[in-house]
């Protein structure tokens, strides 16, 4: 098992440079099997999530080359499989993106359902309703979904609940639709955009992505060859914007567009920290101790569910009592426990919880819960007194690569330890 080992208290600098957005990634890549040629992509982030995508994509019949750590070449020339393996795709949320691009592909596929943080209920009815409108039917037991259309014609969808994955998915299958689909109240997360961006490159007609209404008139056929750029991820470079803030350093952020986190960047201006942006490019410094604020988490171009736990790490040290809001998920406050064994006074009930601010944390062992709680702990550990070991890192890896190297090239002590 391997752990992270932490000494806190030196202040975060340097200059850091973001990789692609995990959530665009997982997304682009089944989205490539609607195409039945090759897409090379490049800035994609060599993570856990994007190798098992890997991984399914194969088993489907892909042909998957890596020509360097963050470059790929992906031939969906042959797919010849409508199973994709229930081991795989149960062990992380996205696989269910495989529907809608087989949807749209061969119009059948058998997906084992979805795994992915444990962060509450994890419905997909929306994504259901989303694909019967089309006019798909679906089965769904033992674990598995079974979905298939004698063939899909546009209409109107209107989501229930604002969804990343319910509109990414929806877009995929509408992309070979007959006819128009309109998809209203949708995301307008930067990933769901970059799919947008990406299915439009292959030749696809996808207007209005980025706001709640988007209008996908169906094609006949996508291009078989294109090269394409996953868009940066807003959730890291927010995850160093809030190391810096907490370590109480100053930080570079490179690769990043800081329109995409305006409502990060707000929150940290209110409680004190220095945030410039110029270009693709966030200078991030805090020379005070944060004072408090009241978080509420909202769908893009609110305050980001994905950086909670992170700001949380920044409101147990600050002054006063702030509070937090989580409005997406039910359960997203695991990683307080893990908090208070290092000193922090965090109370949470169901969809809140209140941080009464301490001078200091303290250096303990503690346990990632998913992914976003795993970074907080990080950089709980990067500002606490002592020594801090996270367990439980593989949930880390899933969404960021090499933790501890960025970090630690911005002046953290921290080494990943293989205990046997
Ligand atoms: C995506 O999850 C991200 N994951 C999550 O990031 C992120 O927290 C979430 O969007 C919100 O931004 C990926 O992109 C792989 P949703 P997703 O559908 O698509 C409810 C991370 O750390 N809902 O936007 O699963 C749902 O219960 C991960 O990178 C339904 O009710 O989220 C939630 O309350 C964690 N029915 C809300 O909508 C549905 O059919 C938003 O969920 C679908 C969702």
């Amino acid at each position: 098992m391997e752990k992270l080992v932490i000494k806190g208290g030196t202040p975060l600098r340097g200059s850091v440079s973001i990789l692609g957005a995990k959530n665009s990634a997982i997304a682009i890549l089944p989205a490539t099997l609607l195409c039945k040629g090759i897409c090379t992509l490049h800035n994609v982030p060599n993570i856990i999530d994007v190798r098992l995508s890997c991984q399914i994509l194969e088993q489907l019949g892909s042909k998957i080359t890596w020509i360097d750590n963050n470059t790929l070449i992906i031939d969906n020339t042959n797919i010849s499989k409508t199973h994709a393996p229930l081991d795989l795709t149960s062990k992380f949320r996205a696989s269910y993106y495989l529907i809608g691009a087989m949807l749209g592909r061969s119009r059948e596929i058998e997906v084992g359902l979805p795994g992915g943080c444990n962060l509450g209920a994890r419905p997909i009815d929306q994504h259901i309703k989303g694909f019967e409108a089309l006019g798909a039917t679906s089965n769904l037991s033992q674990g598995k979904i079974y979905v298939k259309a004698d063939k899909l014609v546009g209409t109107s969808i209107y989501m229930d609940v604002v969804s990343v994955g319910a509109t990414i998915n929806v877009l995929l299958a509408s992309v070979f639709a007959e006819g128009t689909t309109i998809i209203d109240n949708a995301a307008k997360e930067p990933h769901v955009v970059d799919v947008a961006n990406f299915l439009n490159s292959l030749g696809a007609d996808i207007r209005g992505a980025g706001t709640d209404l988007i209008k996908i008139n169906g094609v006949k056929s996508l291009k078989s060859n294109i090269t394409y750029s996953i868009v940066p991820d807003q959730i890291e470079a927010g995850t160093f914007m809030l190391a810096a803030i907490a370590s109480k350093g100053d930080l570079i952020i490179k690769n990043c567009i800081p329109e995409h986190l305006d409502s990060l960047t707000s929150k940290i201006t209110e409680i004190g920290g220095n945030v410039e942006a110029y270009g693709d490019t966030i200078h991030v410094w805090a020379t005070k101790r944060p004072s408090k604020t009241v978080i509420k988490t909202l769908p893009y171009p609110g305050f980001p569910t994905d950086l909670q736990p992170q700001m949380g790490v920044v409101l147990s040290l600050a002054m006063g009592t702030s509070i937090i809001n989580e409005s997406i998920w039910d359960s997203r406050f695991q990683y307080t426990a893990e908090l208070n064994k290092m000193g922090a006074h965090i109370t949470s009930q169901g969809k809140s919880a209140i941080f009464e601010g301490v001078d200091k944390l303290y250096g303990a062992p503690v346990y990632a819960t998913d992914l976003r709680a795993g970074a907080a702990l990080v950089i709980a550990g990067l500002v606490a007194d002592g020594i801090t070991e996270v367990y439980n890192i593989k949930h880390i890896d899933r969404g960021y690569e090499c933790i501890e190297k960025n970090f630690s090239s911005l002046g953290a002590n921290i080494e990943r330890i293989v205990e046997n």
